[in-house]
């Protein structure tokens, strides 16, 4: 614990927390999306899918436990970070101003963050605690075909790809992966990476709103 602990003090180690769980968080993210593209092969293979993964039982409490763990890590560290930068504000404006630093997803960071902390809040309560004998496309399809939620979905997801968009240049960037000649090349690479990620779990809400066949 000491050692990590004074790794936590420093400003370069939380930056080294924040990278870790935003890997991990994106690692989960990218799964997830593969999880729900399924959904676009329909109703019986998206149900069977969500079955199979609740018949793993003990291990699904174990994946939410350390799940929950890092989603907190990432939060805490985020704020933590948040009011660092603001007390060392020349030092933000330096840090700022280098390649990749000034773009929509970094300077939206703080309120995308907490965009998507409230619609996970939303998305536990619709998908997680909930009447599990329910066929888990009846719940998407219920849910996200009504207006108001479907489009909350869709406005989460954009912040989910703006987030993104500048979390995975961050995290190069943490994890020592910076060299002029290839900056351009990762940032296009995050920019990219973050746009498919959100194009396809946007699908899912959009299709529920105007498709009458999906998933049904
Ligand atoms: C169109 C977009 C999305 C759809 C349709 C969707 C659907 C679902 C469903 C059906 C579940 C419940 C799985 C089950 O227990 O059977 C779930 C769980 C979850 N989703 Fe999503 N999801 C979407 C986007 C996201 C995003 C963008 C995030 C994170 C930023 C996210 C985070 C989670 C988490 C943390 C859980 C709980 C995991 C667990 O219980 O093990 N989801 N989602």
């Amino acid at each position: 614990m000491g050692l990590i602990g004074s790794l936590y003090r420093s400003s370069v180690g939380k930056k080294s927390f924040m990278a870790a769980s935003g890997l991990l968080l994106s690692l989960f993210l990218l799964t997830h999306l593969i999880g729900n593209s399924i959904s676009f092969l329909g109703r019986e293979a998206y149900n069977a899918y969500a079955e199979k993964l609740h018949s793993l039982g003990g291990l699904v409490y174990i994946f939410e436990l350390g799940l929950l763990a890092l989603f907190l890590v990432h939060i805490i560290t985020g704020i933590l970070l948040y009011f660092e930068n603001l007390r060392a504000r020349p030092a933000r404006y330096a840090v700022n101003s280098c390649e990749g630093g000034r773009s929509w997803g970094s300077r939206t960071m703080p309120y995308t963050g907490v965009i998507i902390l409230i619609f996970i809040i939303v998305h536990l309560m619709n998908f997680h605690f909930t009447d599990k004998s329910v066929p888990v496309s009846d719940l998407v399809r219920n849910l996200l075909s009504r207006p108001g939620l479907g489009l909350f979905y869709i406005f989460s997801l954009v912040a989910v790809a703006l987030h993104l968009s500048h979390g995975v240049w961050s995290l190069f960037q943490s994890i020592g992966i910076n060299h002029a000649k290839y900056n351009q090349l990762l940032l296009k690479g995050a920019l990219v990476f973050s746009i498919v990620v959100g194009a396809v779990f946007i699908l899912v809400p959009l299709l529920a709103l105007v498709s009458r066949s999906f998933l049904l």
